[in-house]
């Protein structure tokens, strides 16, 4: 059992296979946290601690007892109002219209199996791999109730937190402040491992001490954001990539999140994941239920690499879904890169007879195929194909690329209308938009309000119109610009970027319903909503639209901390890189786009046929290593930011087979060389690199590390490839 229940002590345990997480209800009711960290035994409540602390408020229950106070108890789920000072989990305007939120226990129950939620995507787990406790609290004078849900996933060392706020009493409230995870630490120095970005530029890694002060990172554009991703580490001071203490949160939602972490007077630290309070508003009237999205929680006490590694199972065997879960993707070239606005019906086809004679999957038609679209400034939302353009139907051209044995993929950006465009012409209401107030454009676009049913039905028809055109295998669905005018004329204001990223949801959900087949790649700008949110929809998601090989190294690195490599969209571009101007030789770029979703992303008729032949080699090559790369065990060999090379690393399950990946990203004269130490590997068994033949023990790949070459040349790459003997 993971989840054990001491009646007489009203001690919650939860164990997984090498973590513990405890808590208790106390005599007064409150939930307390004792303990989440490396697995133990035993009641934690030894390490409540109990003084009389000046300033901070006691409950009436404590009658005199100055030492009981909420503001110095660690806790699961903080309330406002109840003499604890710090952060809050959840702020509501009662229908009195004050902020109080006391919470106690009223009842539990636990349950084989992993909850789900409505409308939100969630772990999910087989009956026999994880079991569910539900806590419900209640304010005693609102009548509201909060059920905290506990997901447990024993084997996979993961813990995950929701909660539902339900309004039990007979007026409407107000949520304005809600998260799904509150984790209270009572001793400790913790730094924050956080990871920010802009567009082509997403999750750079920042190490910083949590200190006296409230860390608040977050978004409040609508979606998870290029700025920051809703993920991060909590770590004790000396931890690094291989020892120590380290927690990860990650928010299963693709909206506006706020994560908050506080050092206190007490040297106490809290953290706190959940929706983002600056546009939350949410109303709910007697009877409703607000469902707060999931978060999911790691410990491990082997430092960051370890805590990656569960995170990747997690996602890859717990979110990722459908018939491509545990499939080979198909290697495709798009468009995008090759043509973008300026191609026709021939230029698709010529793209497919050049991924034909390459080995290349599929042809991916990116953005321009639809309306009046020569640039990206009109035309989104007329979802009829340009067949003027295409000087075919879409269902010809399809016919057509499926001929030459290639598949065929499209682009959509179902969420967005451009003024310019019939849709809008039609529906100037359907879009976000405050009344009597100019709109604020991003790329010159509108967001239509996907918080309503009539606006997605009638976009869901449109879409499905195009896939019924023809054998359509893939779908790249975009979403380019950041939400601003968040107002409905049908939803209440303070509900609309919820209730739109549920409509995201919702009609993600209906579309892979109809089209279990297809496989579908997220986007956003590249990876501006690159969350565990949307990979319970899209399996990969395309991870920046920066494509140059040593930018994404970096891009990639902090990608890498939470999410498979099997998510991570990355492609083969032309050089001079379209983002940055830097050429970078085939083969550096092909290492670097095989630690992902392998593609190609240039004009194939404007390269040379000595590249055509190393194309060839590579489609062959990834092909070979495809399984490895999907579900091997991912290890970080080096800190791109710090170090002279970027080096990573796959190692099958059963450890017999490993393909170390290395980049050089300094060079010098007369250069030191570099010793690469290999991780996961079988300590003693021996190695065979494929192509020396040169063997070694696992113990000395470990340990001693493997010299790289010292050669002339800028960012040289190398794979290679150990069998066990
Ligand atoms: C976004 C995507 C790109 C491409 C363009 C098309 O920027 O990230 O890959 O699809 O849109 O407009």
């Amino acid at each position: 059992m993971a989840i054990l229940y001491q009646e007489k002590e009203r001690i919650f345990t939860l164990h997984t296979n090498k973590t513990t997480y405890q808590m208790k209800v106390d005599e007064f009711g409150f939930l307390l946290h004792l303990y989440y960290g490396a697995k133990l035994s035993g009641n934690m409540d030894y390490l409540l601690t109990y003084y009389d602390r000046g300033f901070s408020g006691n409950p009436s229950d404590v009658g005199s007892d100055r030492t009981y106070s909420m503001d110095v108890q660690p806790q699961e789920y903080p309330g406002l109002g109840i003499g604890d000072y710090r952060s809050s989990a959840l702020i509501i305007r009662n229908t009195d219209q004050s902020y109080c939120c006391d919470l106690r226990y009223k009842s539990h129950t636990i349950r084989n199996g992993k909850y789900a939620l409505q409308g939100l995507p969630a772990v999910y787990a087989d009956d026999s791999e994880a079991q569910t406790l539900e806590i419900v609290l209640e304010d005693a004078v609102s009548k509201v109730q909060v059920a905290l849900l506990y997901g447990v996933l024993d084997q996979a060392d993961i813990i995950t937190r929701s909660a539902e706020i339900r309004n039990c009493g007979t007026g409407s409230i107000c949520v304005k402040k809600a998260a799904s995870a509150c984790l209270d630490f009572v001793e400790g120095t913790y730094d924050l491992l956080s990871f920010w970005g802009r567009h082509t530029m997403e999750r750079n890694l920042e190490r910083q001490e949590i200190g006296h002060c409230d860390h608040v990172i977050g978004s409040r554009r609508g979606t998870s954001s290029h700025q920051y991703n809703p993920a991060v580490v909590i770590a004790r001071k000396d931890a690094t990539e291989d020892y120590g203490d380290c927690y990860g949160m990650v928010f299963v939602y693709s909206g506006n999140f706020m994560f908050e972490a506080e050092k206190d007077q007490f040297e106490q630290t809290r953290v706190i994941m959940g929706l983002h309070s600056d546009i939350l508003h949410y109303p709910l009237k007697q009877g409703e239920t607000l469902v707060i999205p999931e978060t999911i929680l790691s410990f491990s006490n082997k430092g960051f690499g370890a805590l990656s590694s569960q995170f990747h199972r997690c996602i890859r065997n717990h979110i990722c879904r459908g018939k491509y879960q545990h499939q080979p993707r198909p290697v495709l070239v798009n468009s995008w890169e090759a043509a973008y606005f300026n191609f026709n019906g021939e230029t698709i086809c010529q793209l497919a007879k050049d991924a034909a004679e390459l080995g290349i999957d599929m042809v991916v038609m990116d953005d321009g195929w639809f309306g009046k679209r020569e640039d990206d400034n009109s035309g989104l939302g007329d979802w009829q194909v340009n067949e003027k353009k295409l000087g075919c139907t879409l269902g010809e051209l399809i016919q057509k690329v499926n001929g030459l044995g290639v598949r065929f993929g499209i682009w959509i950006e179902p969420e967005m209308v451009s003024e310019d465009s019939n849709l809008y012409r039609k529906h100037p209401d359907w879009v976000l938009q405050v009344p009597n107030r100019e709109p604020v454009r991003g790329r010159n676009q509108l967001v239509l309000d996907f918080s309503r049913k009539e606006v997605r039905n009638d976009i869901f028809e449109e879409i499905c119109s195009i896939l019924d055109q023809g054998n359509i295998e893939y779908v790249k669905w975009d979403m380019n610009r950041s939400i601003a005018d968040v107002y409905s004329i049908e939803n209440s204001q303070g509900r609309v970027a919820y209730d739109y990223v549920l409509g995201v949801y919702d009609f993600l959900e209906n579309l892979l319903q109809k089209y279990p087949n297809i496989l579908i790649e997220g986007c956003s700008g590249g990876g501006g909503r690159f969350d565990a949110g949307m990979m319970y929809y899209t399996p990969q998601i395309w991870c920046s639209d920066n494509t140059d090989a040593i930018d994404r190294v970096r891009i990639q690195y902090g990608t890498s901390f939470f999410y498979p490599v099997s998510t991570v969209g990355s492609h083969v571009s032309a050089i001079p890189n379209h983002q940055t101007g830097r050429s970078v030789s085939l083969s550096t770029r092909g290492v670097v786009a095989m630690a992902g979703t392998f593609g190609y992303e240039l004009d194939l008729a404007k390269i040379t046929d000595a590249e055509k032949d190393e194309i060839r080699q590579q489609i062959q090559q990834y092909k070979h290593y495809e399984e490895l790369v999907r579900e091997g065990n991912y290890y970080r060999l080096s800190n791109p930011f710090q170090d002279e090379y970027a080096a990573w690393l796959f190692v099958s399950e059963d450890e017999k087979r490993a393909l170390l990946n290395v980049v050089m990203l300094a060079i010098h004269g007369n250069m030191a060389v570099n010793y690469v130490k290999l991780k996961g590997l079988c300590a003693d068994a021996v190695y065979e690199a494929i192509g020396t033949g040169k063997q070694y023990y696992g113990s000395a790949l470990m340990q001693a590390g493997l010299p790289m070459p010292v050669q002339q040349g800028e960012y040289l790459a190398y794979q290679i490839e150990f069998i066990q003997q």
